[in-house]
């Protein structure tokens, strides 16, 4: 049997009447760089999270970067955030010539340790930026409770969180802002590049338009400095295609994790737990073990796709020398780099495909 690490071709087939439709209608309006169907998009996806305003973008990093400039974040300013992600969460502030100080993860979740975030504030501290990794919320209450008694501003990174909720509501609503990414792997994925803000501030809102948009707000009149992040209106159109989908394949998500679950319970895998104010939205399924190497080659040979999410830590990436972190720093997140293992979970994967995963791993024999 094969189980690619993930299937898209299956996805797009069973769409492809309704994508047609919604590309032949761009086609035929013409609407390319924002448009009605980015419009529409933007207010549907604003509703389906519950914040008051979303704006749509070509990226998720182009969406924190534009997070990053409503913040007036800048040169001597530091970012609490996590070393343990995909690295756009860090372009962001790179891009504003601020520096991400680092704070390690909670071995539970893979997400920023509330507890060890206090000590990292400095005077310089201007934000805090922590990531829903895999799925999974970060915990919350305790970051917004160290932000509220410092004065600091939260950036959700919800890029890989479309839907989860923290006791009983969505990501994405806590912070003042938070940045989604549609890349084309991503729950809700466009067919391109795609990425979205939303927040509750009108202000903001309004801003980030321009910015995304050459600064700005009347054509061939520009405020200040800008960007062209548009989405385009194709992208629009298929997201508003796959968000009438999004909440079902969350569904399946959760029960291919739970035959997960129950199927390598008995294994020495360390299996990904929910936590008990958490709904995840089980984008990745990550196992962990020593040995994850000898089983990530025998599941190859055996036909099964796996990935790392993430191997090599931001603090220890060359492109982030510069900032002086060194191996042992961030242990937690290190040892994690070394024994994650993503197995396939998207929602076209079969009873079939997902219990011959589970009978490979329980005939390894090499722990
Ligand atoms: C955690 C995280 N942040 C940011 C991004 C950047 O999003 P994009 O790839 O749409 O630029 C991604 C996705 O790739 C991500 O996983």
């Amino acid at each position: 049997m094969n189980v690619p690490y993930f299937d898209l071709p299956a996805q797009i087939k069973a769409l492809r009447p309704e994508l047609d439709a919604a590309i032949a209608r761009t086609l035929d309006s013409c609407a390319f760089c924002l448009g009605p169907e980015v419009a529409k998009f933007e207010r549907e996806f604003a509703a389906y999270v519950g914040a008051a305003h979303g704006i749509g973008f070509n990226s998720g990093t182009s969406a924190l970067h534009i997070a990053a400039l409503l913040l007036g974040l800048g040169p001597g300013d530091e970012v609490i955030t996590t070393p343990f992600t995909f690295v756009a969460t860090s372009w962001a502030l790179a891009y504003v010539g601020a520096r991400p100080v680092f704070v390690d993860i909670d071995e539970a979740t893979f997400n920023l340790d509330p507890a060890l975030v206090e000590k990292a504030i400095t005077p310089r501290t201007k934000a805090i930026m922590p990531v829903h990794l895999y799925g999974h919320p970060f915990d919350v209450d305790p970051i917004l409770e160290i932000c509220r008694r410092h004065r600091l501003p939260l950036i959700e990174d919800a890029a890989q969180a479309h839907g989860a909720r923290y006791k009983g509501k969505q990501v994405g609503t806590f912070g003042e802002l938070a940045a989604y990414s549609f890349y084309p792997g991503k729950n809700l994925g466009a067919c391109g590049e795609a990425g979205a803000l939303v927040t509750s501030r009108a202000d903001f809102a309004a801003r980030a338009r321009s910015l995304r948009e050459h600064g700005s707000k009347e054509r061939y009149y520009h405020e200040e400095v800008g960007y062209n992040y548009r989405m385009e209106g194709i992208q629009g159109a298929v997201l508003n295609v796959k968000l009438k989908h999004l909440l079902t394949w969350t569904v399946a998500r959760r029960r291919i994790a739970h035959r997960y679950h129950a199927l390598l319970a008995a294994t020495p895998l360390r299996l990904p737990r929910e936590a008990a104010w958490a709904q995840s939205v089980y984008h990745l399924y990550v196992v962990r073990h020593p040995s994850r190497d000898r089983l990530r080659d025998h599941l190859q040979a055996k036909g099964i796709g796996t990935a790392l999410h993430y191997p090599l830590p931001l603090h220890l990436q060359k492109c982030f020398a510069q900032l002086d972190y060194k191996a042992g720093d961030f242990p937690v997140a290190e040892r994690a780099g070394r024994e994650c293992m993503s197995l396939p979970i998207y929602p076209e994967l079969t009873d079939e495909q997902i219990d011959y995963v589970g009978a490979m791993i329980a005939e390894f024999k090499g722990w």
